[in-house]
C-alpha cells in the first residue's frame, strides 16, 4: 500500500456542530499552542544519583506547526514528548498547552487534556487481540461504548490511511507500515489538537517510512493540529517546517535549519 492510495484531502465526517469560531470542518481549531520555559526532568539512577534527561528546555510551538525533534540516542527526545503529552510530569519549569499548566493541573484536567493528545510510537503499540477497527476505537473504550458515529469515524480514518477493507485484520496480519497506519488512525480518533509522534518511522524501511510520513503530512491538511515528531532520520527532519536539536537534554538549536 503506498501513500498514493490515500484519497485527496476531504473533510472527515462527524463534525461537531458546536465547532468554535476559527475551528475547522473537523471540529478542531488549528492546533494547540505549547510553551515550555526552563523545563527539566531527572530520573533516579544507581547509587542515589540522578540523571537529567531534559535540562532547562525553553521551547514554543505555534498552533498548527510541524516540528522535528532530533538528537542522538539518549538525548531526551522521548522524555520531552512524554512531558508535553503529560505522561511524565516535569520536575521544574513551566509547561503550558493552550494555557493549561501541566505542572499544576488537577487529575481531572490532565485526563481531559490527555484525551486531546494523539500519540504515535515507534513500535506501533497496537493491541494484538484487537482488530484494526477496534484498535482505532481503543482510546474511546475506557470512556463510553462507542456509538455509531465513533465507529463510522474509525472506519473513515482507516479509509483515510489507506486501509479500507482491512478493518477486521489483526495486527499480526498487517505489515509494519500498515500497523503504523492503524496507529495513526487511532491517534486521530479523538480529534487531537496535538499529535506527538516518537520516531514514527523508526521501525520501518526507508520507503515505507517515507510513505507513513507523507500520510501524516497529508492528514494534517484535513485535520489541522500541532505536530511534534522525533526522528533520527535527517530526511524526515528536513521535511518538517522546523527542526530542534537536543543534546544531553538541552536544546541546542531552537530553530536549527
Ligand atoms: N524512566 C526512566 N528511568 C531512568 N532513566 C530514564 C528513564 N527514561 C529515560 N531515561 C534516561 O533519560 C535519558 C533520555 O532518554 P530518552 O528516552 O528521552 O532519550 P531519546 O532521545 O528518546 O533516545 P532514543 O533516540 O534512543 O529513543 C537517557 O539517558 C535515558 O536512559
Ligand atoms: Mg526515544
Amino acid at each position: 500500500m503506498t501513500s498514493r492510495a490515500v484519497p485527496p484531502a476531504a473533510p472527515l465526517s462527524g463534525s461537531d456542530p458546536r465547532t468554535p469560531p476559527g475551528g475547522t470542518e473537523d471540529g478542531a481549531a488549528v492546533g494547540a499552542a505549547v510553551r515550555l520555559v526552563g523545563v527539566s526532568k531527572s530520573f533516579p539512577v544507581a547509587d542515589g544519583k540522578s540523571l537529567t534527561a531534559v535540562d532547562a528546555v525553553d521551547l514554543e510551538l505555534a498552533p498548527g506547526s510541524l516540528t522535528a525533534l532530533t538528537g542522538p540516542s539518549g538525548s531526551g527526545k522521548s522524555t520531552l514528548l512524554h512531558l508535553i503529552g503529560a505522561i511524565e510530569r516535569a520536575d521544574s519549569g513551566s509547561l503550558t498547552v493552550d494555557g493549561l499548566d501541566l505542572a499544576t493541573a488537577n487529575r481531572r484536567s490532565l485526563t481531559a487534556y490527555r484525551r486531546g493528545v494523539g500519540f504515535v510510537f515507534q513500535r506501533f503499540h497496537l493491541l494484538p487481540a484487537l482488530t484494526a477497527l477496534d484498535n482505532v476505537l481503543a482510546p474511546v473504550l475506557p470512556y463510553r461504548r462507542p456509538g455509531f458515529d465513533r465507529v463510522e469515524r474509525a472506519r473513515e480514518l482507516l479509509d483515510a490511511v489507506g486501509l479500507a477493507g482491512r478493518e477486521s485484520a489483526l495486527p499480526s496480519r498487517l505489515s509494519g507500515g500498515q500497523q503504523q497506519r492503524v496507529a495513526i488512525a487511532r491517534a486521530l480518533i479523538n480529534r487531537p489538537r496535538l499529535l506527538l509522534a516518537d520516531e514514527p518511522t523508526g521501525n520501518l524501511d526507508s520507503r515505507t517510512g517515507r510513505e507513513v510520513l507523507d500520510l501524516l503530512l497529508d492528514l494534517r491538511t484535513r485535520h489541522p493540529m500541532t505536530v511534534v515528531l522525533s526522528t533520527h532520520d535527517p530526511a524526515t527532519a528536513d521535511t518538517c517546517e522546523r527542526k530542534v536539536v537536543l543534546l544531553d537534554g538541552r536544546l541546542e538549536a531552537p530553530d536549527g535549519r
